[in-house]
């Protein structure tokens, strides 16, 4: 482990005064921000302070290190790196001697050459960051953040005084540790399970509280009841539990021992990833339920009433009452907390839609004179001028979340959802041993993580030195398209590979390039070219083609590019269409006409890139995303089978009852009809039919002479096509249109769109999707959308 260069890093004196003591007082703070979760909350002011100065620091200090100069960058990242040489054990470069005392967060560059001072390792500093070749710069702040976090978690590991909480952060250093050496994300498994730990949450059930005890006051009461309610969670969300061995004297065997898992997942995933962003934060009220609140509420609640007492005249006015009503709401949670029926704990309790879509209105109405009131007494202060959490992951409005989702699935549904099917992977060990149904590419992802096979984008130079590496790359990559693309002259191919506007990015396994991707950027046009793209035989059908796309992808999204193309050999458009590449071409000729290599036995073919689309986890998370609506179903289709009693109510002499009331009906998603708003159909019908009909004309003629109309010009003839009429009882086409509108037919949108409808799906019906027919008919629709939503016609 490289704990010595972590602590020469920052703990000794430097030449640079200024720069080390910001640096060391950077450690000192961001040692304050952890050390504090270990005491017990002060709740003061200054405490508070401090706490949210320290936060802002460590962002402050990410900043000032994402804005170094690369070199520098990557002599941070080789000090956490191992090194690449074969056989070398070395974890990370350690500076010489003479420069240990020097700040390479500040002013202090090592040369790639100098060697590290590790005896068993001597290699240069570049061996330790030859991995790091062609990382993006977002990779590289990545990593750089999660370093951060880690200095801050080993100074305040030894600071901290509390066994538990110093096995927590170290437990969290070490996981940051692995993931910077193997560049992989922080992810928390093990005993202390996933969130959420209870259902219901506090959230939902403050919520249900808020219904079920305080529903008889009058709205305006109601109102602030729930601004308490807010407030609490806000409280709540940014208290600093006490350590279990502070609470050992007051908790009976079984509360300590709960609250000491409690404690550890809370320190684990909602308090540390407070100030270390690396890792993913959750909030303490939609994790924890009703055993965490048990055990912390008494002590909680005292120092919440304190702080109201003690802030009562920084609140404004008309929000006192928040304060006036706090003792009220928390004897009444406390009253909830002790029952043990009550049902604002019980997970199916659900108040009325009605009272929900209420709340949530007046929530929004009310939205900046409650940011105003409640987020003074959040705990930490964490609020900055315009009462917006200054954390870098802006979090929610508690009220939002309790109210969001309540027509739709609630989170809580979703990650109940998600824990299950984390559970059931886990517990599946057959399936561990032999996975299922994996796709492709995530045994290429496994075998990256193992690091038996590297992506590396390469390329020659004119202006700067090429290593031996690359050089011997780049030749290896040569071999493997000309063996693969025997149709290529080899020396295009050699010209094309060792040409400096020309990068590839290389497959490489056993440190040997079996496959890669020559490809030309164009920054100015906004696509890039792909030259070549090919596998060594061997390895072919294995899910490298698709993981080097993906990497692709991503490496071209990165620098801000949307579209890729190629002309792509016959044999080839199959995998390419895979990938995602159409024939169908979305960028203008002009955009690629003159830069793209054109080939006349091959297919131009254009992928359109999404820029928040992760495409080397896209598959991943497709599959997760599936797994989780299977167990959604299976959850509801469980609710559905639920047999109720009959209904008694008709032997009782009630003629008929609202649709509504019998019970089982919504919960199996049946919705009152409510028919469309007049004013939500724009141009309906006959409001004005010389409007409409003008309308239709224009739409009618931009469709006519789109360049994808040709086939539906004029009315298929039995001529052309003798069994047309066999197939397709209901032809139209564009100039019967033409002549319907002139008739005054096409007195509303829907006859209109009804017809051009028909045209369509006429076509798709008869002819095959290979067909150029069937593209066009395709082509066509969606240009015939675009128009009607240009003109306000299509309002769906
Ligand atoms: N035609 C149709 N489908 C194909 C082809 C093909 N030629 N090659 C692969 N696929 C399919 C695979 O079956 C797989 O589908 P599945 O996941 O649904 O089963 C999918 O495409 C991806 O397969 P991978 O294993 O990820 O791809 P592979 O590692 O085999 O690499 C590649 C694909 C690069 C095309 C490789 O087969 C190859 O090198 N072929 C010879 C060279 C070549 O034709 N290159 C393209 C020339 S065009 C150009 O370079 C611009």
């Amino acid at each position: 482990m490289s704990g010595g260069s972590l602590i020469t890093l920052k703990t000794q004196p430097s030449d640079a005064a200024n720069s080390a003591n910001a640096a060391a007082q950077q450690q000192q703070t961001a040692n304050g921000a952890a050390a504090s979760s270990a005491q017990n909350v002060g709740g003061g002011n200054a405490q508070e302070g401090t706490r949210q100065n320290s936060l802002q620091r460590i962002q402050q200090r990410k900043q000032k290190v994402f804005s170094l100069p690369v070199s520098q960058k990557l002599a941070k990242l080789s000090m956490y790196s191992a090194c690449q040489t074969e056989g070398c054990r070395c974890t990370g470069w350690k500076t010489p001697q003479e420069n240990r005392h020097r700040d390479v967060e500040s002013s202090y560059c090592p040369e790639f050459s100098e060697e590290c001072r590790n005896v068993s390792c001597r290699h240069p500093l570049s061996a330790h960051i030859a991995h790091l070749d062609g990382i993006s710069n977002s990779s590289m702040d990545e990593l750089l953040g999660a370093i951060i976090d880690m200095e801050n978690l080993f100074m305040s590991m030894q600071r901290v005084e509390d066994e538990d909480t110093k096995k927590v952060y170290l437990y969290l250093f070490r996981l940051l540790r692995q993931c910077v050496l193997t560049r992989q994300h922080p992810t928390i498994r093990g005993p202390l399970g996933d969130p959420p730990f209870e259902s219901p949450c506090i959230t939902k059930a403050v919520l249900s509280l808020v219904f079920y005890k305080f529903n008889h006051l009058n709205p305006t009461e109601l109102q602030t009841m729930t601004e308490v309610a807010k407030t609490f969670l806000n409280f709540l969300n940014h208290y600093n539990f006490e350590s279990p061995s502070a609470r050992r004297g007051d908790l009976n065997h079984e509360d300590a021992s709960n609250y000491k898992i409690n404690y550890t997942r809370w320190l684990v995933f909602c308090h540390v990833p407070a100030f270390c962003n690396s890792l993913r934060q959750f909030e303490t009220s939609l994790v924890f339920g009703k055993t965490l609140l048990r055990t912390v509420f008494q002590y909680m609640s005292q120092q919440l009433k304190k702080k109201c007492i003690s802030e009562r005249d920084r609140f404004p006015e008309d929000k006192r009452s928040i304060i006036t009503l706090m003792p009220k709401f928390l004897e009444g949670l406390k009253a909830e907390l002790l029952k043990d029926n009550s049902p604002i704990w019980d997970p199916n309790y659900r108040p009325p839609n009605a009272f929900v879509i209420q709340q949530r209105k007046r929530h929004q109405e009310a939205i900046p004179a409650t940011n105003s009131g409640s987020s003074v007494v959040a705990a930490n202060g964490k609020r900055s001028s315009a009462g917006e959490p200054v954390n870098k992951r802006a979090k929610k409005d508690v009220l939002e979340r309790i109210t969001e989702n309540q027509d739709d699935l609630p989170t809580e549904v979703v990650m109940r959802a998600m824990k299950a099917v984390s559970e059931s992977k886990t517990t599946n060990k057959a399936e561990i041993l032999f996975p299922v149904n994996v796709s492709r590419d995530e045994n290429v992802k496994a075998e990256e993580q193992k690091r038996a096979i590297e992506f590396h984008v390469v390329g020659n130079s004119l202006t700067k030195p090429v290593d031996k590496q690359t050089m011997l790359w780049l030749l290896g990559l040569q071999l493997v398209f000309a063996y693969q693309l025997p149709e290529m002259p080899r020396e295009y191919i050699s010209q094309l590979v060792f040409d400096t506007k020309h990068k590839t990015l290389a497959l490489i396994k056993e440190n040997q390039p079996i496959g890669g991707i020559c490809f030309r950027p164009f920054p100015t046009q906004g696509f890039t070219e792909i030259v070549f793209c090919a596998v060594t035989m061997s390895e072919q059908v294995k899910g490298y083609g698709t993981h080097l796309m993906n990497h692709l992808k991503d490496y071209s999204i990165q620098r801000g590019i949307k579209h890729l193309l190629t002309f792509a050999d016959c044999d080839a458009i199959g995998y390419f269409k895979k990938q995602g590449f159409s024939k169908d071409i979305k960028l203008a000729r002009p955009v690629y006409a003159g830069y793209i290599k054109e080939y006349d036995s091959a297919t131009l073919m254009h992928c359109e890139l999404h820029p928040s689309i992760v495409n080397t986890q896209f598959i991943a998370v497709i599959r997760n995303q599936s797994e989780i609506l299977k167990e959604l179903i299976a959850q509801r289709h469980n609710e559905v089978q639920k047999v109720r009693p009959g209904l008694t109510c008709f032997k009782e002499g009630l003629p008929s009852i609202p649709v509504e009331s019998i019970p089982g009906l919504r919960e199996i998603g049946w919705k009152p009809q409510m028919r469309p708003a007049r004013a939500s159909r724009p141009l309906e019908e006959p409001s004005d039919p010389e409007k409409l009909a003008s309308a239709f004309a224009s739409v009618l003629q931009s469709v006519r002479q789109h360049n994808t109309a040709w086939p539906f010009l004029r009315p298929v003839t039995a001529a052309e096509v003798p069994d047309y009429y066999d197939h397709i009882k209901y032809p139209m086409d564009l100039k019967t249109m033409g002549e319907r509108l002139k008739k005054g037919y096409y007195q509303t949108r829907r006859l209109f769109m009804a017809d051009m409808a028909r045209i369509f799906t006429n076509c798709r019906f008869y002819n095959s999707p290979d067909t150029e027919y069937f593209r066009c008919a395709n082509s066509l629709e969606r240009y015939f959308q675009t128009k009607m939503r240009e003109l306000g016609l299509w309002d769906k």
